[in-house]
C-alpha cells in the first residue's frame, strides 16, 4: 500500500465532525477500496475548547487555517469553514499555492470565485472537489462529471434548498400560511435565524450556478441568475394549484436555449404526478435531461452532517485512487464566457391568479388583453362563494373581488408581463395579479 493521504481539515461544524467520524468508523474499509489508507494531518477552527461530540486532542491543531492549509503534514486541505471570501477563500488560495488538493463544501465561494480556484488547481496539477456544496448528499457533481460526461446536457433543474421544500410542503399539506411555517421551522432548528438566503432564493441561486458551469461548460456567473424567493407565495396559490393539478417548488433550472442560458430561480408549478412534485420536506432533487441518456432524477438529502460529510470524503476518497479531474468537469482553459438569455425571452405556460371586481365586462376586458398580446389560456376558474377557491377572500357581493385563476398555454416572459399590466393598469382587479411559471416536464 501506498502512503497515507494526509487530511487537514478546517472547520469543526457538524460536517467536520461528522467527516472526522466517518473516517475514524470506516478508515480501514477505505484503505481496502483506494489503496491508500486516510489519516488527518491536522484540524482548525474558531474555538479549541468548545465542546464537541468527539475527543480532537489526538489531532494536530492549527489555530491558522492559512497555517494548516500551507503545513506539511498534509496532502488535502478540507475547508468547512464557509463564506465566500475571508479566511475560507485565504486558506483554500494558501493549498492550492502549496500544492495540495482541496476538497470544500463552500458553494458561496464556488459560485463567486470557482474559476480562479480552478486555474490556480489546474496550474498546480492538484484537484478543486466540491461534492458537498450542491444538494447535499445527492451525487450531482459526481454525475455530471462521470456518469453523464458522454451526453449534451440541454437543462439542469431542481429543488436545491431544504429550508423551502420545507415551508412549501408544510404549507400544502397543512394548510398553514407562510409566517406560521418560518417560525416553526426557526423554532425546530431547520431554518436560519435569519432565513433570507434560504427562502429568498440566493442559497438555490449559488447551487445553480455551480451546475450551469458544469453542465454547459461556461464560466460561472452568480450575477446573472434571475431569482425570485417564496416569500410572496400564499396558501391561496398552494390550494389553487392543487386544484388545477400542480405543486409549487422553489426550483433552480440552468436551460440552454437557442438565445443563450437561462438561469433562473423562481417558485415554480410542477405536475402533481411528475416526481419532482412529490419531493417533500427538507428532500432535495437533481435532475438532468441529456441527448442520449435522457432524463435523470436524483434525490436524497440536501443538507446535514452525515450526508455532507458522505459527499465531502467522497472527494477525498477519488483523491485517494488518484483520480483527479477538471473541477468543472471541462478543461478550465475551454470554458467558454457565459451567454445569458434575457429573461423576458423565457417560453413556458404561467399561472395567474387575480382579484377581479365583480362588474360587467371584467371578465371579457381582462380576457381581452391576454389575446392583446397573444396569449392563449388552457383554462380559467372563476368561482362563486360556495365553492370558492378555499383560502380566498371570494364573498360575491356586488363589486367585491371574485377570485380568478387562470392558465396559459406556452407564451413568453415578455407578454405575460405586458398583458399583466396592462389589466392591472385597466382597474378590474383589487391588487397586483399573482404570476407563477410552470415548468415543462
Ligand atoms: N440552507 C440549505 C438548505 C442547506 O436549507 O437546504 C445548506 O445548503
Amino acid at each position: 500500500m501506498s502512503k497515507a493521504l494526509k487530511l487537514g481539515v478546517a472547520g469543526l461544524g457538524t460536517v467536520g465532525i461528522d467527516a472526522l467520524k466517518l473516517i475514524a468508523l470506516h478508515g480501514e474499509r477505505f484503505a481496502s477500496r483506494t489503496g491508500c489508507a486516510v489519516e488527518i494531518g491536522g484540524v482548525s477552527a474558531r474555538n479549541r475548547r468548545k465542546n464537541r461530540e468527539i475527543d480532537i486532542s489526538p489531532y494536530e491543531w492549527f489555530d491558522d487555517p492559512v497555517a494548516l492549509a500551507e503545513s506539511q503534514d498534509i496532502d488535502v486541505f478540507v475547508e468547512l469553514i464557509g463564506g465566500e471570501d475571508g479566511v475560507a477563500k485565504a486558506s483554500v488560495e494558501a493549498a492550492l499555492k502549496a500544492g495540495k488538493h482541496v476538497v470544500t463544501a463552500n458553494k458561496a465561494l464556488l459560485a463567486h470565485h470557482g474559476i480562479e480556484l480552478a486555474r490556480l488547481a489546474d496550474a498546480k496539477g492538484v484537484a478543486l472537489s466540491f461534492e458537498a456544496a450542491v444538494a447535499g448528499g445527492i451525487p450531482a457533481i459526481k454525475t455530471i462529471r462521470e456518469s453523464l460526461l458522454a451526453n449534451n446536457i440541454t437543462r439542469v433543474y431542481g429543488i436545491l434548498n431544504g429550508t423551502c421544500n420545507y415551508i412549501l410542503t408544510q404549507m400544502q399539506k397543512e394548510g398553514r400560511a407562510f409566517d406560521e411555517v418560518l417560525q416553526e421551522a426557526q423554532d425546530a432548528g431547520y431554518a436560519e435565524a435569519d432565513p433570507t438566503f434560504d427562502i429568498g432564493g440566493y442559497d438555490t441561486a449559488h447551487k445553480l450556478a455551480i451546475l450551469t458551469t458544469l453542465a454547459f461548460g461556461v464560466e460561472t456567473s452568480i450575477d446573472t441568475v434571475y431569482v425570485e424567493g417564496i416569500e410572496s407565495i400564499s396558501l391561496a396559490d398552494i390550494e389553487a394549484a392543487d386544484d388545477l393539478g400542480y405543486r409549487i417548488k422553489l426550483l433552480g433550472v440552468a436551460l440552454l436555449t437557442e438565445s443563450g442560458i437561462e438561469q433562473r430561480v423562481h417558485p415554480t408549478m410542477v405536475p402533481k404526478n411528475t416526481a419532482i412534485a412529490e419531493v417533500d420536506g427538507v428532500t432535495n432533487c437533481v435532475a438532468f435531461d441529456g441527448n442520449f441518456v435522457g432524463d435523470i432524477l436524483l434525490i436524497g438529502p440536501g443538507a446535514g452532517g452525515g450526508p455532507t460529510a458522505s459527499a465531502v470524503i467522497s472527494d477525498v476518497l477519488d483523491i485517494a485512487k488518484g483520480r483527479i479531474s477538471p473541477p468543472f468537469a471541462w478543461r478550465t482553459e475551454d470554458l467558454k464566457p457565459y451567454e445569458r438569455a434575457r429573461m423576458r425571452s423565457h417560453e413556458g405556460g404561467y399561472y395567474i391568479r387575480l382579484k377581479v371586481f365583480d362588474r360587467t365586462g371584467a371578465f371579457a376586458a381582462i380576457a381581452g388583453r391576454m389575446a392583446e398580446h397573444g396569449i392563449s389560456l388552457e383554462s380559467i376558474v372563476q368561482r362563486r362563494p360556495a365553492a370558492a377557491l378555499p383560502g380566498l377572500d371570494a364573498r360575491g357581493d356586488d363589486g367585491a373581488p371574485l377570485p380568478v385563476v387562470m392558465i396559459t398555454h406556452e407564451t413568453t416572459e415578455a407578454a405575460i408581463r405586458a398583458a399583466l399590466k396592462a389589466i392591472e393598469d385597466e382597474g378590474n382587479v383589487q391588487e397586483r395579479p399573482r404570476m407563477i411559471r410552470i415548468e415543462k416536464l
